[in-house]
């Protein structure tokens, strides 16, 4: 059985305190109030992700992540993140190619690939993000956009490390936008995307592969979105900075 995964990307938002607030109750309300089978991932800028993985350390739920890294392991590269840095502040996971960080910092699927081996070499689980923008749907290339998204950044890897590997499906469109992608469009392309990683590795590789939603998920869109056989979870933009609203969503999941 595949994972569950709600994960909430804060992005560029919360000072440290806010930060560890929000923490605080989330993880308070996940104990009183979910006894369903997500796991849920708490992704802060980098500057928190070390206190938010202690605050959590005592809530087996709880897992924390980073935004990024870099795709090297050390050395002069000044500003950045290596994902060994980030598994020694006790992180699981690691967002890789967002479209925020696509559109706006240049990253393309060959870099994205070698962040994606640094984030598998460090012992950690990288979510690799996918998405068409409007017009590539409009245009009707987005299946031939995903493909080369999910073929560059993620058919190098041997089937063991694909079985390691979170896929999250983010139509540009639908992030930040309060425009969803409807259960129905996004069951269709998460199936598709599963039937991409079963045609290069095998249907039962693709069957455990966690393919999370991200565009717009709210605690009133969740359930549906989660009723859809291929959708296994949400990369939370907006409504994860907020406690209420990101814990209606984790209960969502069964
Ligand atoms: P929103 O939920 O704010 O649309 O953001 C989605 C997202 O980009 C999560 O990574």
């Amino acid at each position: 059985m595949r994972k569950k995964i709600i994960a909430g990307n804060w992005k560029m938002n919360k000072d440290l305190e806010e930060g560890m607030g929000l923490v605080s109750e989330i993880s308070n309300m996940l104990r009183d109030e979910y006894q369903g089978s997500a796991e849920v991932v708490i992704i802060p800028p980098f500057l928190h992700v070390n206190a938010v993985s202690k605050l959590i350390a005592d809530n087996p739920r709880l897992k924390s992540g980073a935004q990024n890294c870099s795709n090297h392991k050390s050395g002069a590269y000044t500003g950045e993140i290596s994902a060994g840095m980030i598994k020694s502040c006790a992180a699981t996971y690691v967002i890789i190619g967002h479209s925020e960080r696509r559109q706006y910092f240049g990253e393309h699927n060959q870099w994205l690939a070698q962040k994606i081996d640094a984030v598998l070499e460090a012992g950690l689980t990288p979510i690799y993000c996918c998405g068409e923008t409007l017009e590539e749907r409009e245009s009707n290339t987005h299946f031939a956009v995903l493909e080369k998204q999910i073929s560059e950044g993620l058919f190098h890897l041997s089937p063991e490390q694909m079985m390691k590997t979170v896929v999250a499906y983010e139509p540009v469109w639908a992030i930040g936008t309060g425009k969803t992608a409807s259960t129905a469009q996004a069951q269709e392309i998460h199936a598709f995307i599963r039937g991409l990683i079963a045609a290069k590795y095998d249907a039962s590789t693709a069957s455990e592969i966690t393919i999370q939603y991200g565009g717009s998920v709210k605690a009133d869109n969740a359930a549906e979105l989660f009723s859809a056989p291929d959708i296994d979870g949400a990369l939370v933009g907006g409504a994860a900075l907020q406690s209420r609203s990101f814990v209606d969503i984790v209960k969502a999941m069964a």
